[in-house]
């Protein structure tokens, strides 16, 4: 028997053991083909569980509308349990892991009941990649098993990976099993969810939820709160980036990483389209969400998406914000929690056209422009595969990856924080990323205190973020070239309240100053915060932003710098002894930059 066997051996005696638990009626093992997919779809048309849009005006795409209580993720019921408490950290809900696995077991006992059971053997990654990993989901829903498909490589090839790796199981039941011939639901769920990760098995189990980052396990659970942990345990890095390319009219091309907590617009910067003043220039999408990062033989650090489709956000997409998603969401898409117009395409709020007359709302209940709630849910997505999105990047299946170059980290910040700065170095980049975080929407403007969200990770670390920083700072000793880090808000405001800086396409030219820092072409003034652009070194053509403008929005009040320093206290406060020495040497020195003499506000580098 060859090692491909044995492993294939190995999986079936998983999936077996696992139907004696879940009791399904039928098994299916995915394949990941386009009729599987066809079928999956016709399953769910039948049971009510999506309709088909208007073929001549979306084609072959699809409505999904979920329960209205199943229409986030749950991170009040996302759970890390690893043996020791204080390893999951304070940031992240803990159970004991005997005492959840008993919980579980109850509650999985039969959960299949009456439906099929999917198996779908999946790569996070480009298949044959050293960064890729393999996981193996097994699910009684056909939403998730059509949403695999798109979102991750799915097919029986990759279980002949299995010899040479081990593969995350990943258990998930909606909880709703149909007990003697009960008539389902258009969208099966349960009050009671649970997301559970066991960091040490490297396992993760979901109950309750059919949507997207609770159910399809290979985004959110397995991409970053279990890879997280196999990437403090192996010298890598799993973090919640977009990943894009720049190019120059003269070819020269670089790739960044972008972490940003939710509601920044992650998948508008990831598929930004540059504005006038910016011919010949290029940007390129790997990816908008995840990113798993390795040090290459030659002392760069390579960067995959190991999805292989998006899961966006809709309301707000538009021809403005991103013309880019909205080609993409042309055809074969299937949407979820949107409007449905009379004559069977989509609606959503922010979408750049007048709500018509009479509109389904998410609901499933008749809208007009008069009724009081929004017609689309606020986390109404669309779901289709990376390959139809016009400015896919040519290397984004790559196994090497690509080099990344600069690590983006950015919040939704009001006020202190000007539009760009770079990091005198790795370890203060650090520092900078673990201290980001936005201001709660609904606290009022220039007094709202920011949410810390350090790397954008605090939902998705799967152990504890002091050791994820400790992690993070270990990088420098690993790689010989190393990124250089930046931090950019693009929602400060002025003192009425008006967004200063007008983002979008416009962000642009903050990639193109990131870019020229890369390749050495301009030198930047020094701040207390870290090196910023001269107002002559940024692109300024099709856009009027006067130098006043400019110093508005890079003006650091030495006040709010220091409010700054000391709100940030409470955050390593929380994490006792654990938090790494040197972050808290970092926020001293920045105190004293920020109290000490004139000389560091004038020099350049
Ligand atoms: C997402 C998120 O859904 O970050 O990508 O919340
Ligand atoms: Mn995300």
């Amino acid at each position: 028997m060859d090692s491909s066997e044995k492993a294939g051996d190995k999986v079936i005696e998983w999936v077996s053991s696992m139907a004696e638990i879940l009791k399904p009626d039928s098994v299916h093992w995915c394949n990941g083909s386009k009729s599987e997919y066809h079928s999956l779809c016709s399953v769910m048309l039948d049971s009510g569980t999506i309709m088909k849009l208007n073929e001549e005006k979306r084609p072959n795409s699809f409505l999904a509308r979920s329960d209205p209580m199943d229409v986030a993720r749950v991170e009040d019921r996302t759970f890390i349990c690893s043996k020791n408490k204080e390893d999951a950290g304070p940031t992240n809900n803990w159970v004991d892991p005997e005492e959840m696995a008993e919980k579980l077991g109850v509650l999985f006992d039969g959960s299949m009941r009456g439906r099929k059971m999917y198996v779908i053997p999946f790569s996070m990654g480009p298949l044959g990649s050293d960064i890729s990993h393999i996981g193996i989901q097994l699910t009684d829903s056909p939403y998730v098993a059509a949403s695999m498909a798109i979102m991750t490589r799915v097919g029986s090839d990759i279980l002949l990976e299995l010899a040479e790796k081990e593969f995350v199981p990943c258990v998930h039941s909606v909880g709703a099993p149909l007990e003697n011939g009960e008539q389902d639901v258009p969208w099966p769920c349960n009050d009671i969810k649970y997301i559970v990760h066991y960091p040490e098995d490297r396992s993760i189990w979901s109950f309750g939820s059919g949507y997207g980052g609770n159910a399809l396990l290979g985004k959110k659970c397995f991409s970053l709160r279990i890879a997280s942990v196999m990437a403090r345990d192996e010298g890598w890095l799993a973090e919640h980036m977009l990943i894009l390319g720049i190019e120059n009219p003269e070819g020269e091309k670089i790739y960044v990483a972008a972490a940003f907590p939710s509601a920044c617009g992650k998948t508008n910067l990831a598929m930004l389209v540059p504005p006038e003043g910016f011919d010949g220039w290029k940007i390129t999408t790997v990816g908008d969400d995840i990113a798993w990062i390795k040090p290459g033989a030659d002392g760069r650090l390579y960067a995959i998406n190991p999805e292989a489709g998006y899961f966006g956000v809709v309301p707000g997409t538009s021809y403005k914000s991103n013309p880019t998603a909205m080609h993409m969401m042309e055809r074969d898409t299937i949407f979820t929690n949107v409007a449905l117009t009379d004559d069977g395409d989509v609606w959503w709020e922010g979408m750049g056209v007048d709500p018509p007359d009479h509109l389904i709302d998410w609901k499933g209940n008749d809208w007009t422009p008069k009724s009081p709630d929004a017609a689309a849910h606020p986390n109404a997505r669309f779901t289709c595969s990376v390959q139809q999105c016009p400015s896919v990047d040519p290397e984004w299946d790559s196994p090497e990856g690509v080099p990344i170059s600069a690590f983006i980290f950015g919040g939704r910040l009001s006020h202190t924080f000007p539009l760009v700065f770079q990091s005198f170095d790795w370890k203060h980049g650090v520092y900078m990323a673990a201290t980001m975080g936005s201001e709660g929407t609904a606290a009022a403007v220039n007094q709202a205190a920011i949410r810390r969200d350090p790397m954008a990770m605090l939902p998705f670390c799967g152990y504890n973020m002091a050791d994820y920083w400790a992690h993070w700072l270990s990088i420098e000793n690993e790689v010989q070239s190393l990124p250089g880090i930046y931090r950019v808000n693009w929602f400060r405001r002025d003192k009425e309240g008006n967004f200063i800086w007008p983002g979008f396409g416009e962000n642009m030219r903050i990639l193109k100053w990131i870019f020229d820092r890369t390749k050495n072409k301009v030198k930047a003034n020094k701040s207390p915060f870290g090196y910023m652009p001269k107002h002559e070194d940024i692109n300024w053509k099709g856009l009027s932003f006067g130098r006043s403008e400019f110093a508005s929005i890079m003006d650091i009040n030495k006040k709010e710098g220091l409010d700054e320093v000391e709100a940030q206290k409470e955050l390593f406060d929380r994490f006792n002894t654990r938090a790494p020495k040197e972050l808290e040497l970092q926020r001293e020195a920045l105190r004293e930059r920020l109290s000490g003499g004139s000389d560091i506000w004038d020099s350049t580098s």
